[in-house]
């Protein structure tokens, strides 16, 4: 038995087993460009319970229609070795074995578990954190953090978390103040400058959300996708000044440009951008075909609802008109078979949303408004930030301004 950097036992007796869990538990928090260093853990000691539960969950992190195949074996091998494993060893195999089973109900009750008894385990707050983030659980999101607070008063890490759970409960001004003591604890948390981001962004403070981002953007060069996220916040208080060229810039040099292509998160930053700058009247030229052709083999992904109804939207701008048709019959069927945890979200809020975005993509206005009009005011549990879901609002106000139009047109 061996302790990891947090103090926490871990059941090994490899240095080097412990080395990849710190180096990996530092990737995860800094949204670092090697959380794969876990994998020389696993030849330091392949069968240590936390070295392959967190394979297993960088698989999950993937975001894949095959994520959940994946983390299987290394699932398996945790499952094995249970016996001399820790409490909080057992309950972090169960919480990502939940993950893995769309359990989300069984996951969480993992992590709220593992956040009281051992606070110092940051990464499974983060996680914690990632789901409720996933289903639009804002509230419980910030308690999540302010759980594990006490234990880590001077983690910048953990002042970063507590800044994103409090601007998702519209707490702006304690947000703000948590994510700049991160960044004064340590410049380099790009989480925290996120979460400052989102406050400035809420606020409309435009030029000081550009200066605020674009003076840290040099720690961001070690960062692996998350980069591209941050990038995104900043061409949106471009395109809120009406700077649609520096905001198209931004696409084409950092968010589009250096995206890692087949990553969820990278993608629907995209997609977001182009129709927001579409509805700002931008020509985005064939843009939409890159990202039509990213998507173009996650019509059965179904990992999440923000992705999903998103995804939709490109692969019908991009003109796969017949694999938009595919991808909504194949929501309709997962909306059916789902975990009962996300049932109700699949069939009540994402389809309705999923036929909305592609009907707006179509320029189908009236069949938009109506089934936007469904699902308006269950929007958040689409998951994501207010600020990503910010979308929504501006396709459905759109398309309602088209129906209008056309209506108007129709009576005179
Ligand atoms: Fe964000």
């Amino acid at each position: 038995m061996l302790h990891n950097s947090q103090g926490l036992p871990v059941t090994t007796d490899s240095p080097e087993a412990i080395a990849a869990i710190d180096q990996f538990t530092h990737q995860m928090l800094s949204y670092g460009n090697n959380c794969q260093v876990i994998t020389s853990g696993l030849a330091a000691d392949p069968t240590s319970v936390l070295v392959n539960t967190h394979v297993a969950a960088l698989h999950l992190f993937a975001e894949t229609a095959t994520a959940a195949t994946e983390a299987q074996p290394y699932l398996h091998t945790a499952r094995q070795h249970l016996d001399t494993a820790t409490e909080r060893e057992r309950l972090y195999v169960e919480a990502i074995a939940a993950w893995a089973d769309n359990d989300f109900d069984r996951a969480l009750a993992c992590h709220t578990l593992l956040a009281e008894r051992y606070p110092r385990d940051l990464l499974a707050a983060q996680i914690g954190q990632y789901h409720h983030f996933n289903l639009g659980n804002a509230e419980e999101l910030l308690t999540l953090v302010e759980t594990i607070l006490p234990a880590n008063s001077e983690n910048h890490f953990v002042y970063g978390m507590l800044a994103f759970g409090l601007e998702q409960c519209h707490r702006l001004a304690e947000a703000e103040a948590a994510g700049r003591r991160a960044v004064d604890l340590n410049r380099q948390d790009p989480w925290a400058h996120h979460a400052v981001a989102h406050v400035m962004e809420t606020q409309q403070r435009l030029g000081e959300g550009i200066t605020w981002m674009e003076s840290l953007a040099d720690t961001w060069e070690s960062c692996g996708t998350f980069r591209t996220h941050n990038w995104w916040h900043v061409a949106l208080y471009y395109l809120a000044q009406g700077n649609t060229d520096q905001a198209l810039h931004l696409y084409d040099r950092e968010i589009w440009g250096r995206a890692t292509k087949d990553y969820s998160q990278c993608v629907i930053n995209a997609i977001s951008l182009l129709i927001r700058l579409e509805l700002r009247g931008v020509d985005v030229g064939d843009r939409w075909q890159e990202l039509g052709n990213a998507v173009c083999d996650r019509l059965h992904d179904h990992v999440s609802p923000l992705l999903d109804t998103q995804y939709i939207y490109a692969l019908t701008r991009a003109g796969y008109d017949a694999l938009a048709t595919d991808m909504l019959h194949s929501i309709v069927t997962y909306s059916q078979q789902a975990h009962p945890s996300i049932r109700a979200i699949w069939a009540e809020v994402t389809l309705p949303v999923a036929e909305a975005m592609r009907a707006e993509a179509r320029g189908d206005w009236s069949t938009s408004v109506e089934k936007f009009a469904i699902a308006q005011s269950r929007l958040h549990q689409l998951g994501g930030s207010h600020a990503q879901r910010g979308v929504y609002h501006q396709v459905y106000r759109h398309a309602l301004a088209k129906l209008s139009q056309t209506e108007l047109k129709t009576a005179v």
